[in-house]
């Protein structure tokens, strides 16, 4: 069979999933055949979650049961929060919650059972604890005694309740709740392919859920969020924004929170968030934020090429902003996007199970071959002999390539 070889797989179609659509060149992301936009406008995260598992809205009787049982199982197993208290208060909380993930499996008589039944239950464990484990960590890891959950609110408020230990405002959890709806699936990006791969080995929905929160940590994928907030606090104040982008652009360095390897148009996420934005912002008092941003955009967008390189603002640009306004620490952007990608992350793994295959893609490789053993006496004097110091550089890469396609 000839091979193609595909760095970053982009060309490549992996998987079928009928959880959303994108069309990147004309900006368009579609849960379960519903735009986005219209979700976040008019939806919330639990029925959100529902029609990513379901493939459909749910009636107003499924929702509230479905409701009641996410509530159900807001609570943390107390030997999960004794775990929790022994990660080091200085670790990242992404690093945290990938541990307090991997951990909830000890804890779950079902995390073994790959049937239907049982990873519906698990998806519905994780999507609901996993605002509490970013709480308990982050209420842990600042000395404050630990908030239990509760269960009358939303994910979204409970989680904020969880966080601060105050109840928070319709206008709060509403801002939340829009981001969780935003976040919640998007095709096959990297940290739901690593689930995929994960779970196509028949492993199980937490290891899934583990290797999918390491995937999301980094700064070209979950980690964007964080990294745009810190971009903004740098420059500080709107009259910096010009010189400190320019010169960005002139050294030829990445703007976080722009550019999609999908979109090559107007990321649909960032459309409604960025309205969003501004008004959390000038609720909050940090419109000069928002504003900075705008500015911000406006530069990028005017580069020459940009547009036909299709470099927008993403979905990451300003829900930085909006997390900022609603007090979040910087640390925690990524666990928020986790907590929503985790409907996605499980949906997914319901999905390649029910026509699983093993993903198991080649490597092309790039060393020698066929040379013959060296006993390891000789080893030195034939290597140097033989070969130039580049060539044996090349040697030892490939050699853990060969190991490591194993
Ligand atoms: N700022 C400036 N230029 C950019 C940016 C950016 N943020 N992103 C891409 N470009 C340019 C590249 O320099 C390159 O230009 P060139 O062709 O002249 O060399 C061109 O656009 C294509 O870039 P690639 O890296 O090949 O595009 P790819 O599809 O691989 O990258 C990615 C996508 C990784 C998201 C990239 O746009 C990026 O690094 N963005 C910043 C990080 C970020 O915001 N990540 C969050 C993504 S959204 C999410 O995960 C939810």
């Amino acid at each position: 069979m000839p091979l193609n070889i595909d760095k970053g797989l982009a060309g490549t179609v992996a998987a079928d999933t009928a959880l959303s659509f994108i069309d990147g060149a004309k900006g368009v992301l579609e849960y379960a055949g519903y735009d986005i936009d219209s979700l976040a406008r008019s939806s919330n995260f639990e029925e959100t979650s529902w029609l990513l598992w379901n493939g459909r809205l749910p009636t107003s009787r499924e929702l509230a049961e479905f409701g009641s049982a996410l509530q159900a199982e807001y609570a943390l197993d107390p030997r999960l929060i004794d775990l929790i208290r022994t990660i080091p208060r200085t670790a990242a909380p992404m690093d945290a919650l990938r541990t307090s993930v991997s951990a909830m499996g000890h804890f779950d008589p079902e995390a073994d059972d790959n049937s239907v039944e049982a990873n519906r239950r698990k998806a519905l464990r994780l999507v609901a604890k996993t605002p509490g484990l970013i709480a308990t960590f982050d209420r842990w890891r600042k000395g404050k005694p630990l908030a239990a959950p509760d269960s009358s609110l939303s994910i979204a408020g409970n989680f904020l309740w969880m966080l601060t230990g105050a109840r928070p405002t319709p206008a709060m959890e509403r801002a939340l709740d829009v981001c969780l709806v935003l976040h919640a699936d998007h095709g096959l990006n990297a940290s739901t392919f690593a689930a995929r791969v994960t779970i196509s080995t028949q492993s199980d929905m937490y290891s899934a859920a583990t290797t999918a929160v390491g995937t999301l940590k980094g700064p070209l994928h979950g980690g964007a969020n964080q990294e745009v907030m810190e971009m903004l606090l740098e420059i500080g104040e709107l009259e910096k924004v010009d010189g400190y982008i320019n010169g960005k652009l002139a050294r030829k360095e990445r703007i976080m929170g722009f550019g999609h390897r999908v979109y090559k148009a107007y990321d649909p996420r960032a459309t409604y968030l960025k309205t969003f934005a501004r008004q959390v912002a000038s609720d909050t008092g940090n419109l000069p934020l928002f504003e900075m941003s705008r500015r911000i955009e406006e530069i990028v967008l005017a580069q020459p090429n940009i547009i036909e390189k299709g470099i927008f603002p993403n979905v990451d640009f300003y829900s930085a902003t909006t997390y900022y306004s609603l007090g979040l620490d910087l640390d925690l952007f990524t666990c928020m996007f986790a907590a929503s990608r985790m409907s996605g992350w499980t949906g997914h793994c319901i999905e390649q199970l029910a026509a699983n295959k093993l993903i198991r893609p080649h490597a092309d490789y790039t060393g020698p071959r066929g040379l013959a053993y060296v006993a390891i006496g000789l080893r030195e004097d034939a290597a140097t002999s033989r070969t130039s110091p580049s060539a044996r550089q090349t040697m030892s890469v490939a050699a853990g390539a060969k190991s490591s396609s194993m």
